[in-house]
């Protein structure tokens, strides 16, 4: 199949795109680099440098013809979304919207649309989360990512285009960078291998810091594979549903690190939910997907990267 990526230059996108052409698929990507790195980028993909915003984005889709469009591409910090809303929409709403005029045009059989199983849910009254959880988004970045299914829905109703939702847990893994929003494993890596000391974020009330779902992302790669061919018009949570504190995470990494030193305290930041974890039910019957690295394993391999990437700095 022709497999279009926007953001294949980020973090996940990158896997994702890594993965289509193991499987024997073509590639192209379509990125701005805004946050992304050409250093990521697979040598067998076609690297289109374009805003999901451009025009020229609807040209490029009538000439390729992709059969699947995965929609990675994003403004992907929640602080920065509520400190600057206006450019959250114009890519997470604006940007998207003419990516699926691109593909109503065009023909195109599926769009997977990356969504948030952390933002939009907000402080969830269900625990773990399911799909049918009311949703109730804390920060802008939430309230665009759940505008984005509705637009998914109203093109499918009206134009036929097919779509699956994945909505993301807490992701982490190789490549994601420690400067982030969302890089709290890679921060601490990267921290911790060059000998500073980290700061673990936390409510003064819950000094362990927030729990989270964390799900490593070659898990999150297969369920992107069994998307394209699955799941129509349906949204899935992909995590682990398993709840992970900050300290526990700092905990894993420091002792796969062999260093016995305790981090800074810091504030929560604008935006932080108390607490996110997904069930998955609904991805296991409906995808045929469940996770199968745990916490420590995919740790091992942030760790290898990072060994690896940051060289002599270390
Ligand atoms: N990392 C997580 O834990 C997580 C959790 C939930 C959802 N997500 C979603 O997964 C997707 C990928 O996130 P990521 O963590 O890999 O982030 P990332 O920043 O590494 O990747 C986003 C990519 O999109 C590109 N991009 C941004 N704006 C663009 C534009 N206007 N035009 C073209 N390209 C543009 C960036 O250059 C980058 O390569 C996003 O949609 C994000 O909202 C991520």
């Amino acid at each position: 199949m022709k497999i279009l990526i926007t953001g294949g230059a980020g973090f996940i996108g990158s896997h994702v795109a890594d993965a289509c052409i193991r499987e024997g698929h073509e590639v192209i990507i379509v990125d701005n680099l805004r946050t992304g790195y050409e250093r990521n980028l697979n040598p067998n993909a076609r690297f289109v440098k374009m805003d999901i915003c451009a025009p020229e984005l609807r040209n490029l889709i009538a000439e390729e013809q992709p059969d699947i469009v995965d929609h990675h591409a994003a403004q992907i910090s929640v602080p920065l979304s509520i400190k600057d809303p206006l450019t959250d929409a114009e890519i997470n709403v604006k940007g998207l919207i003419n990516l699926l005029e691109a593909c109503a045009q065009n023909r195109v059989k599926k769009v997977v649309y990356i969504s948030s199983g952390g933002a939009m849910y907000g402080e969830a009254e269900e625990y773990p989360t399911t799909e049918t959880c009311n949703p109730r988004p804390l920060s802008v970045y939430g309230i665009n990512k759940m505008a984005g299914e509705d637009y998914l829905y109203f093109y499918q109703q009206q134009y036929g285009l097919d779509y699956t939702v994945l909505r993301y847990a807490n992701v982490y893994g190789p490549r994601q960078v420690s400067h982030g929003e969302a890089g709290v494993v890679s921060i601490f890596t990267e921290m911790l291998l060059q000998g500073k000391t980290p700061t673990l974020n936390a409510y003064p009330d819950e000094p362990d810091g927030m729990i989270r779902d964390y799900v490593f992302v070659k898990d999150v790669v297969q369920a992107n594979l069994l998307a394209f061919s699955t799941g129509n018009g349906e949204a899935f949570n992909i995590g682990t549903c398993i709840p992970t504190t900050t300290r526990r995470l700092y905990d894993e990494i420091s002792a796969q690190l062999g260093i016995s030193r305790e981090p800074l305290k810091g504030e929560a930041r604008e935006g932080d939910l108390r607490r996110s974890m997904l069930n998955i039910e609904k991805a296991k019957a409906g995808l045929g997907w469940q996770p199968s690295y745990s916490l420590k394993q995919g740790i091992a391999q942030v760790i290898e990267y990072y060994k690896d990437f940051l060289g002599d700095q270390i």
